[in-house]
């Protein structure tokens, strides 16, 4: 079999992730990695990837591969995916796909035109419980949607002395705790319930304002490993904190809450739906077992078995029953949708695009439109 080609820039945490889901794959090959860290060729080597890249244009020129994967600080996903895009590359990005409206709307109009496979990782889609979760609802088996609620909860950024990348603005974007994780929750909120959100009502907090950086540069949950005497100062601009309610077309009603500071919650989201039959809750820290509720018969528990649960959803489940699928096999069922419609166009887009990053950078522009203006804003 031909093996499609990918090359993954920004090899941080997710950026390693995205080579191991894909190398479980049997119809692609990470041949390439390109990072502007100098020890690229030490990491090239660690990862078992034979070509590396520290400039970018070099990568896009390299007519053996077929795809990229942008896994870099948010504020380069733009310029990235425009010039993989530009030199025909299929393209997969990191959320979020832009930091505004208006590239995010380019974008997705340029993956059109070149007629590319395009695609942003809302991994969380993927455990195979929210696929099971949509297939109940989509069948009725949950009745009318009355309210969803939930919280993507961490702690990593719990200290003053906790620093990353995400707490400027510039390399990140004008909100943080909610373009960062509250983006997950409602790209799987919308995808779940199969309805839209159309109006929202924030309220943003930011308990660290100073904040102490560290004197050299750290990745992605590195950051414990640093002694206090390696820090100085930075006023914060970005949430920490933000509780968001929510209006859905159908009238049902919503709230969110997102804390990047929430001792003990490590990275932790949590769902329940109310539905007019049953109610459902799940949450990602045990994200082999949801739990529904009735109120005339005993409640449920389901465990991921593919034997029980439906077809639409058994067919993102790799082992049977008891043995846990987590975090890492998210991506895996992501990537290995995307690569089989690279393979197929005929296959259904049953993943998401661009329109599905665009549409959370609606939605975070909205929430933040609103925390300025204390009001409900119609999205
Ligand atoms: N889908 C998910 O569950 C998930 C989880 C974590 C992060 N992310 C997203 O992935 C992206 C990366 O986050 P991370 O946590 O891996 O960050 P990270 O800091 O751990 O890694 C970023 C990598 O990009 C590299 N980089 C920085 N500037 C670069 C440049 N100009 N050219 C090439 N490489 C460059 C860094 O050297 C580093 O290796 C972010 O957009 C984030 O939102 C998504």
């Amino acid at each position: 079999m031909e093996k499609i080609n990918v090359g993954v820039v920004g090899v941080g945490f997710i950026g390693v992730a995205h080579i191991e889901a894909l190398r479980r794959l049997n119809n692609v090959e990470v041949t390439a990695i390109m990072d502007q860290d100098d020890e690229i060729e030490k990491k090239a080597g660690q990862l078992g990837v034979d070509k590396w890249f520290s400039d970018y244009g070099k990568l896009l020129q390299d007519s053996d591969i077929d795809s990229v994967h942008i896994c870099t600080p948010n504020y380069l996903h733009y310029e990235m995916t425009k010039e993989a895009l530009l030199a025909g590359k299929h393209v997969v990005c990191e959320k979020p796909l832009t930091t505004n409206v208006s590239e995010s709307e380019e974008l997705v109009e340029l993956a059109e035109k070149k007629g590319v496979i395009n695609a942003v990782n809302f991994n969380i889609r993927f455990y195979p419980l929210m696929h099971e979760l949509n297939a109940a609802i989509q069948k009725g088996e949950m009745g009318e949607i009355y309210s969803v609620h939930g919280s993507y909860l961490q702690d990593w950024l719990f200290h003053a002395t906790d620093y990353n990348w995400r707490l400027e603005k510039a390399l990140s974007g004008d909100s943080r705790a909610v373009a960062d994780i509250g983006s997950h929750w409602m790209d799987l909120t919308e995808f779940v319930t199969g309805l839209q959100i159309t109006e929202v009502f924030a309220d943003f907090a930011t308990f660290h304002k100073i904040r102490k950086k560290p004197l050299k540069p750290v990745e992605t949950y590195a950051g414990k490993l640093l002694k206090p005497e390696d820090y100085k100062d930075i006023p914060i601009d970005t949430e920490d904190f933000a509780s968001i309610l929510f209006r859905f077309e159908n009238g049902a009603r919503g709230s969110l809450t997102v804390s990047q500071v929430f001792a003990g919650r490590k990275n932790r989201i949590t769902l329940e739906v109310a539905g007019s039959k049953k109610s459902a809750a799940w949450n990602s820290e045990s994200p082999n077992e949801i739990w529904f509720g009735n109120r005339d018969t005993s409640n449920e528990s389901l465990l991921r078995d593919p034997s029980i649960m439906h077809p639409e959803s058994r067919d993102i489940v790799s082992f049977p029953g008891g043995h846990n699928e987590g975090f890492p096999d998210t991506m895996k069922q992501h990537f290995s949708k995307i690569y089989a419609r690279i393979g197929d166009r005929n296959l259904p887009e049953n993943y998401p695009t661009f329109k599905a990053g665009l549409r959370e950078i609606i939605l975070c522009d909205k929430i933040i439109e609103s925390q300025k203006q204390e009001k409900w804003i119609k999205i």
